[in-house]
């Protein structure tokens, strides 16, 4: 009998541990970590666009002030998502370190790329799974934009090298919606959103 009670006990004590641990979805805990990585990437390829302009890379440091802006509109859109799921996160100060520009267009293509491969694919199955619609949006505007960041960083770190970082665009458009990037000249709507180019923000 004493053993029976203690096993139901022990039952017992599992169950609400596990019902505890599964009332926070994976989604919102991805959502938290995604609002982690865009608020540092914005706020250090804007400490990378002052390095660039410091070593005279001007076209450098425009490409890193338009994904700086990009990056500020997905941590807005995920923490948008969040709340509207009734979460909140703790504040939190970005971490980051400034190098050469060589070496930051390096550490860019780095963290773009594992976006790009693991990041967001991960959190985009794991919406689907979760069900969590807003997520799915937000983290599919990410997803995109970050593609087209990692080509843009690796054409900028070839053309440093090879002494052509004159010849890099010397404008960009970022969708105020889902901080999609363009080089040279923005189309009549963004190609993710549709959002209508008057809602974008130039970069010079
Ligand atoms: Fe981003
Ligand atoms: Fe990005």
């Amino acid at each position: 009998m004493k053993l029976r009670s203690i096993l139901i006990s022990v039952f017992l004590f599992a169950f609400v541990n596990l019902s505890f641990a599964g009332s926070e979805l994976a989604t919102v805990q991805n959502i938290k970590a995604a609002i982690k990585g865009e608020t540092t990437a914005s706020a250090k390829y804007a400490s990378y666009a002052e390095k660039a302009k410091e070593e005279g890379f001007e076209k450098v440091a425009l490409l890193f002030e338009a994904a700086s802006k990009a990056e500020a509109v997905h941590a807005n859109n995920h923490r948008a998502v969040l709340s509207q799921l009734g979460e909140s996160m703790n504040d939190f100060e970005p971490e980051f370190t400034v190098k050469s520009t060589k070496e930051n267009l390096a550490d860019a293509i780095n963290g773009e790329s594992y976006e790009v491969a693991t990041m967001y694919p991960d959190f985009l199955s794991a919406a689907q799974t979760d069900n969590v619609n807003l997520a799915l949006i937000s983290f599919n505007y990410a997803y995109q934009t970050e593609k087209k960041h990692a080509e843009f960083y690796k054409k900028a770190l070839a053309q440093l090298e090879a002494g052509n970082e004159k010849q890099l665009p010397s404008v960009y458009y970022v969708c105020s919606t889902c901080g999609n990037t363009y080089e040279n000249e923005a189309p009549e709507r963004c190609g993710i959103s549709m959002t209508p180019n008057d809602r974008f923000i130039t970069i010079k």
